[in-house]
């Protein structure tokens, strides 16, 4: 049963997460359950995504756009992110900070875009 459980655990497959810039330059990774989009961009040297606060919603630097498809399955915008979202550069009714969404297994395949300020 031990062999079982850690065998789960070890070979487990992490969602795969597609960053995408201004300029349409893909980077697909894989980011462990839990971590937050955010994170997933920073463990993988993703340009684009600063994260100046550390996922404090208190600098918009990690600002993304989530396709129609995907941004619906996201927990709802809060009000502190939204009025983080005002602030940040060229929002659109698909901007989500990326330091909020957390990466779970429904997300396999998410795709998320940066504006073009953010490279
Ligand atoms: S990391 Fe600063 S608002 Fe998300």
């Amino acid at each position: 049963m031990l062999a079982l459980f850690l065998f789960i655990h070890i070979f487990r497959i992490m969602p795969k997460i597609t960053y995408i810039s201004h300029d349409g330059k893909k980077n697909t990774v894989e980011v462990p359950v839990g971590l937050t989009v955010m994170e997933g961009a920073l463990q993988n040297n993703i340009q684009g995504i600063d994260a100046d606060c550390g996922g404090s919603m208190a600098c918009a630097t990690c600002h993304v756009y989530v396709p129609e498809n995907w941004y619906d399955k996201l927990e709802k915008v809060q009000d502190a992110e939204q009025d983080m979202l005002d602030m940040a550069y060229e929002p659109k009714k698909n901007s989500r900070l990326s330091c909020q969404i957390i990466i779970s297994d429904q997300l396999d395949g998410l795709e998320v875009t940066t504006p073009i300020k953010q490279t």
